[in-house]
């Protein structure tokens, strides 16, 4: 609530009392208030972001209360409120009342504050001057968002920036911006805590400035990947871009053979992006690699990975050909995933992008040689069925699985019955964003080696056979674990 005291304090001097000495008058006046007068984007939970004022002085509590402080709706409607004064702030705040009310988004309400003799006084009784009211409109978002919707009558510009004279680029107010963006985005005042994102027990994060973790090289800012003055709560499809990154800059592929990399000058440059992946092309891909604060260059080439030429990938640039499998409610053979659906806080409920995780390489669940051996949490089962690939039951004679036989059903879970537990890594690469490989299955001799061929990998060739498997299909390089292989 102590938000934008310091920055709204300069703007609203237009109706105070004018006084024509230094010395203190000896009536009180209201030194702040919120939301902002000509606001078009307040908050619609008061309990979240309260209607205050507040005053240069102590006040009689007594005096303030519903019939000196109150709410209006735009057909001049009087609202139900409960109105609290805090003597230590001198902070009058107005709620809706019950608590769990809303005001509606998109409309105008207006406050009016009581002086004079029937009106608000100090602790010495002397009446505030006179009465005043101010308008605003609500938003859709439960808190004030300085983020768009400007207008000439607000002061939303000056919440991040500051005249002449700054301590960071482009007049900027705060010493870094995430340190900026973290006066709202710690939890205070948006519904979204990207700071605790990057808080102890994080192991992997985008290094952006102002996070002191090990291992943080300062490479990033929050607008390297989002544009603030456009930011909006879009949340389309997958793989559009959401409207948290609305104008965010990025790059598209060109359509290119398998298994290929993009040469740098054959990348379409985009202003403003509309698919999710173009923003982390940007830094993940052979674009612009000359460029090291924004090259991710210790890293591999992931347009490489998700080229739709190639034989496996997961669908984020393009639908895959594949039509099989068993997936958790939410996902099909015809879904279109985001690079953030892998990608991002592993807990559940936590603000979306790939900002930090508990888990290596910004992971929502691990992905390592151990998947499939009983942790249900791993990555590839938020989306793949957990009972179907890692369990002999319930989906044994399911045939929905391309890993069939009509003899042994599910051959995902005959392996894990005869195996006791199978590894998806035994048999599919253990880099899963796409491969020129079927199936994400590890065989090619060009592949044979770190990072997408595990340790633990086992088949050495395979024979497609969607539906139709036998043991002749698969050669593998251990007959001791696997024996009905040893042709
Ligand atoms: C939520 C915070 C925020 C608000 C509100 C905001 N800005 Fe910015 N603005 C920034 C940040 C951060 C940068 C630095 C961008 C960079 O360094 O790439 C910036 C950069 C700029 C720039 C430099 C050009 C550019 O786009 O990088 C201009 C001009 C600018 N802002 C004008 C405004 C005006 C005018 C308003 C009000 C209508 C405003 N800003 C409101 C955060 C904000
Ligand atoms: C004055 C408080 C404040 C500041 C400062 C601020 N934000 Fe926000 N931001 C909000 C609020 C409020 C929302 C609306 C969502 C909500 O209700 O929490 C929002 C929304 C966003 C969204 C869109 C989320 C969505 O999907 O709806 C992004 C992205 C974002 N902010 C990034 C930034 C960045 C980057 C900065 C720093 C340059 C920044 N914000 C500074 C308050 C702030
Ligand atoms: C490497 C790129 C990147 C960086 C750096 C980054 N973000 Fe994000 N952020 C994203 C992406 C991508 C999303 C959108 C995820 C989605 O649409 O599901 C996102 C989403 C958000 C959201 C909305 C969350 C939600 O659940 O809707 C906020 C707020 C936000 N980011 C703020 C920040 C702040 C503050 C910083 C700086 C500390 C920052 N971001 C740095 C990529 C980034
Ligand atoms: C502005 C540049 C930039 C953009 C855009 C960007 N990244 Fe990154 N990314 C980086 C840098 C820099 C690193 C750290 C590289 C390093 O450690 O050497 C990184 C690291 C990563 C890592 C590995 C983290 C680890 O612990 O090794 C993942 C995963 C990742 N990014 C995913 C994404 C995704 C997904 C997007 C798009 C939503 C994206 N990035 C967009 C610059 C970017
Ligand atoms: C199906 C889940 C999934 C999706 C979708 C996904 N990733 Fe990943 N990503 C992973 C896993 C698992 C790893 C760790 C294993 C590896 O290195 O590939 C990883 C690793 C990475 C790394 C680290 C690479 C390195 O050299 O260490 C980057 C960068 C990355 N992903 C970026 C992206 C981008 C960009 C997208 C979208 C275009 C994306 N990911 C989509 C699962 C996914
Ligand atoms: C965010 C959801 C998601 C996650 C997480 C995920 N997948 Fe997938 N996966 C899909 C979808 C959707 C398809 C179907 C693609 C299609 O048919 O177009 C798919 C397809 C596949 C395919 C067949 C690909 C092809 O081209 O034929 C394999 C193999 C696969 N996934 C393995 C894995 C493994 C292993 C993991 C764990 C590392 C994993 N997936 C994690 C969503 C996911
Ligand atoms: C013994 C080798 C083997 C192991 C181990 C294995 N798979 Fe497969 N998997 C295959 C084969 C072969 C296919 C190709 C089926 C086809 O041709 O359609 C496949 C296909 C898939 C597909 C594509 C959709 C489908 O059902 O056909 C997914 C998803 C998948 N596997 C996930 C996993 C996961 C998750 C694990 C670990 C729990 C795993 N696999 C372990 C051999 C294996």
């Amino acid at each position: 609530m102590k938000k934008f005291f310091q920055i709204i304090f300069m703007f609203f001097f237009s109706f105070l009392p004018i006084t024509p000495v230094m010395a203190a008058p000896d009536y009180p006046l209201i030194i702040n208030y919120r939301p902002l007068a000509g606001d078009q984007g307040a908050g619609i939970d008061t309990v979240k972001s309260p209607i205050t004022i507040t005053f240069d002085r102590p006040m009689n509590a007594a005096t303030i209360n519903t019939s000196t402080f109150y709410l209006k709706d735009s057909n001049n409607n009087l609202l139900n409120t409960t109105v609290t004064y805090d003597s230590n702030t001198r902070v009058a705040t107005l709620t809706l009342n019950p608590a769990s009310t809303k005001l509606n988004t998109n409309q105008v309400y207006t406050v009016f504050v009581i002086g004079g003799v029937s009106g608000i006084k100090d602790s010495n009784n002397n009446p505030l001057p006179g009465n005043f009211q101010w308008s605003f409109a609500t938003g859709t978002s439960d808190y004030f968002v300085p983020h768009r919707n400007y207008s000439t009558s607000t002061a939303k510009c000056g919440i991040c920036h500051q005249l002449h004279q700054a301590p960071e680029y482009r007049l900027v107010r705060n010493s870094s911006t995430s340190t900026l963006c973290f006066t709202c985005h710690d939890g205070s005042a948006s519904n979204y805590n990207i700071k605790s994102l990057f808080a102890a027990g994080t192991i992997s994060f985008h290094p952006v400035a102002g996070i002191s973790l090990a291992g943080n090289s300062d490479k990033l800012r929050c607008v390297d990947c989002h544009n603030p003055h456009n930011v909006n709560d879009n949340r389309p499809l997958a793989p559009a871009a959401s409207g948290a990154l609305s104008y965010s800059r990025g790059v598209a592929p060109p359509a290119r053979p398998a298994w290929s990399q993009v040469a740098e000058g054959d990348w379409n440059y985009k202003i403003s992006i509309s698919y999710q992946y173009e923003l982390c092309y940007r830094c993940h891909s052979t674009w612009d690699p000359a460029n090291p604060t924004h090259a991710a260059l210790t890293l591999r080439d992931i347009a490489r990975e998700f080229n739709p030429n190639n034989k496996a990938f997961h669908p984020v640039e393009a639908d895959s050909p594949n039509t099989k499998g068993i997936f958790v409610s939410g996902y099909s053979a015809s879904t279109r995933i985001f690079c953030t659906d892998c990608h991002g806080s592993p807990v559940s409920g936590a603000a979306r992008g790939p900002h930090g995780s508990t888990n290596v390489k910004i992971l929502k669940g691990l992905y390592d040689n151990n998947t499939g051996t009983g942790n249900s949490q791993h990555l590839c089962f938020r989306c793949h069925n957990y009972n179907a690939y890692a369990q002999r039951d319930p989906y044994r004679d399911s045939n929905l699985t391309g890993f069939y036989n009509s003899n042994r059903g599910n051959l995902h879970a005959y392996h894990t019955d005869k195996l006791n537990s199978i590894r998806c890594q035994y048999c599919h690469s253990a880099v899963v964003h796409g491969l020129n490989s079927n199936k994400h299955l590890i065989l090619n001799t060009s592949l044979e080696s770190n990072p997408y061929k595990s340790s633990i990998a086992k088949i050495t060739y395979y024979q497609e056979s969607s539906g139709n498997y036998s043991a002749n299909n698969c050669r593998v390089n251990d007959t001791n674990l696997c024996s009905a292989h040893s042709n």
